[in-house]
């Protein structure tokens, strides 16, 4: 099956779901066995099936194995948020001494995790300013578990190149984690280009229409986790499941039968059913909406460019980007419709003049949303903080919707003129 099928219809099982051709919400907690053998045999991993729905349901089944099949993995993890997965794709082989390194560039919330609440847990997150690779290997360490990045980032539009970072963490038996929100997999398989484990905000393009919170854990099973007893979480007995170990039992499944069996186990972020079934909707169209975002995206920035009262754009797909190169090599199809840009005029005045662009902070929705970082996502950063992540306090972040074209221009056209008066 190709992408767009299985966006589509991936995974569905009529039969089974008493031919309903739409997803059934299970809407469910408990599940019950066939005998107490039955009951053993799923308490200690031996055999597979839902026991409650904090670790497994039958609706988040379905996106779990479309969301691993659209991006090229093994299996996935659905949690209840983005944040709630990349806490758990981390702590799945981190712990207290750890080190993790990453770009400075990422998501404001993603910053604050790694920067405050890591360090708390006294895992360390050493940021790296600069797109240097040798920048990166430079803070490698043999405290180091993982190097983690966003394929584009949010609100940056920095684009990773994944394939120069898969290939240096590996060259150090560490696995290279991303957040592949922005692209989707539609513009973006990273494991194609060897990253290791993908992670969504199922918040945005995948469900695309402003209305579940989510996210996704895809695992790629390629990583050898017992390549050089690094990963000992996952080589090494669990006494709480009777001494199994993941990598034995589980084999190239260790890390996601881990991430469940333990961490959604115990902190609790699950998927709600309603919310998958949120998202299996918008997953079905996901290929034709990314498509009319990157048009929409590319013509508003082409746009932009040209206009005299606009300080600067930041879309890959601009010749003019810096990132131009990477953007041909890695996006497929389109930039996605994440953008920047800066104002000649009033900050304040050309927000509350926009009429079609909605002021929230969401990307991803079929809806044209305006975002101001400076002042919102990005707002506890500090100023030294803001000049790392390259947002400017004139930076206005815009996620180019599903309207038409001509209404998105002239609607910032509009605001371009009134934010000069
Ligand atoms: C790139 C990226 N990753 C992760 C997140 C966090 O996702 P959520 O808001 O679903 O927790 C966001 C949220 O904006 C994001 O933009």
């Amino acid at each position: 099956m190709r992408f767009e099928t299985i966006a589509a219809q991936g995974f569905l099982d009529l039969e089974k779901q008493n031919h309903t051709v739409s997803t059934p919400i299970y809407a469910n907690t408990a599940y019950s066995f066939d005998s107490v053998q039955h009951a053993i045999d799923l308490f200690d991993l031996k055999v597979g099936g839902d026991i409650y729905t904090r670790l497994s349901n039958p609706t988040n089944d379905i996106l779990e194995k479309r969301v691993a099949a659209l991006e090229g993995g093994i299996g996935a993890l659905a949690t209840s948020s983005g944040m709630s997965a990349i806490l758990i794709a981390i702590l799945n082989i981190t712990c207290a001494g750890d080190e993790i390194i990453t770009s400075s560039k990422i998501y404001g919330g993603t910053y604050n995790l790694f920067a405050k609440t890591f360090k708390q847990m006294g895992i360390n997150v050493i940021f790296i300013d600069s797109d240097n690779i040798d920048d990166y290997e430079k803070a490698i360490n043999e405290k180091t578990k993982c190097i983690y990045t966003e394929t584009i980032g949010n609100p940056s539009i920095k684009i990773a190149d994944t394939e120069e970072l898969s290939k240096l963490a590996h060259r150090h038996g560490i696995p290279l984690i991303v957040d592949n929100t922005v692209p989707s997999p539609y513009l973006l398989r990273p494991i194609e280009f060897g990253a290791d484990i993908v992670i969504h905000s199922s918040t945005k393009y995948l469900s695309g229409h402003g209305n579940a919170m989510g996210g996704i854990i895809v695992d790629s099973g390629k990583f050898d986790w017992e390549q050089n007893g690094k990963f000992k979480m996952l080589t090494t007995p669990d006494e709480s499941y009777h001494g199994i170990t993941y990598s034995k039992e589980f084999k190239n499944a260790a890390y996601i039968a881990k991430s469940r069996a333990h961490l959604i186990r115990d902190l609790g972020c699950c998927q709600s059913p309603f919310n998958s079934y949120l998202t299996i909707l918008g997953l079905e169209t996901l290929h034709v909406r990314m498509e009319r975002h990157c048009d929409n995206a590319l013509k508003l920035a082409e746009y932009l460019e040209s206009h005299p009262h606009i300080n600067f754009v930041k879309y890959p797909y601009l010749k003019s980007s810096k990132d131009y190169n990477l953007a041909k090599k890695y996006l497929t199809y389109g930039a996605s419709s994440l953008m920047g840009f800066g104002v000649d005029g009033d900050g304040k005045k050309f927000i509350e003049a926009l009429k079609l662009f909605i002021h929230a902070t969401n990307l991803g929705d079929v809806r044209s949303i305006i975002t101001y970082p400076a002042g919102t996502t990005h707002r506890q950063l500090s100023d030294e903080q803001l000049k790392r992540a390259e947002i400017s306090k004139d930076y206005m972040r815009a996620s180019v919707g599903l309207e038409n074209i001509q209404d998105i221009i002239e609607d910032i056209d509009n605001a371009i003129k009134i934010s000069r008066k």
